[in-house]
């Protein structure tokens, strides 16, 4: 069953072991020195990339269109309210909105943009990925990516950072991408303000 939990499981694992500050997520997003960024996750899904930017000190507006993972991660969210201590702090620095980004972030006019939408060649490994299949399962493909970034580009003041499988296509309807930071098994198109 899907479920979004921040006080048990996957998540965990990465808060305790996943580099703070040196972990790509945080370097694309510019968090590498000291500084404390102000963030739209316009993907939010489960929230966890959010919560892992929380945990750095970031100031997140998550915004999640799909009434089902948005119901989900509002309970995720209350259960670690309630659970206190670190935990509950850093969700304190999560704000979910419900609605469609596209709509939603021109009036927001963030610093920092993260577009994580689904893919279609996302393959089983770590629980988070089974779990992002059983997001797929309700959410579907979004295939109004292209449209995101392309508003997520002209409303960012500082840049927009955006997820996807390392070997996945490069996104031609829009322009080329500032750098990049490579894992593994994911990579981050990071596109600066110009
Ligand atoms: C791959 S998941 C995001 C996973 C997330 N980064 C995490 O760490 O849990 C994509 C999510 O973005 C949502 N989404 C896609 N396009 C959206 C849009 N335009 N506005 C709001 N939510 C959107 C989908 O409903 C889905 O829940």
């Amino acid at each position: 069953m899907l479920k979004c939990s921040f006080i048990e499981g996957a998540i965990l694992h990465r808060l305790k072991y996943g580099k703070g500050r040196g972990q790509n997520l945080a370097k694309a997003v510019g968090m590498k020195s000291n500084k404390n960024r102000t963030i739209v996750d316009a993907t939010a899904g489960l929230g966890y990339d959010s919560f892992i930017l929380a945990s750095l000190g970031a100031n997140v507006t998550l915004i999640e269109r799909s009434e089902k993972i948005h119901k989900l991660l509002q309970e995720g969210i209350n259960e670690a309210k309630e659970y206190g201590g670190h935990i509950s702090s850093i969700v304190n620095r999560m704000d979910l909105i419900f609605g469609d980004s596209k709509i939603i972030i021109p009036k927001l006019s963030p610093e920092v943009i993260l577009v994580d939408t689904m893919y279609n060649e996302r393959k089983k490994s770590a629980l988070v990925k089974n779990n992002m299949r059983l997001v797929r399962e309700i959410v579907g493909s979004d295939l109004d990516q292209i449209e995101l970034i392309k508003i997520a580009l002209e409303c960012t003041k500082n840049r927009v950072v955006v997820k996807q499988p390392r070997y996945a296509e490069p996104n031609d309807e829009i322009r080329k991408y500032s750098h990049q930071i490579l894992g593994k098994t994911v990579r981050y198109d990071v596109y600066m303000k110009v």
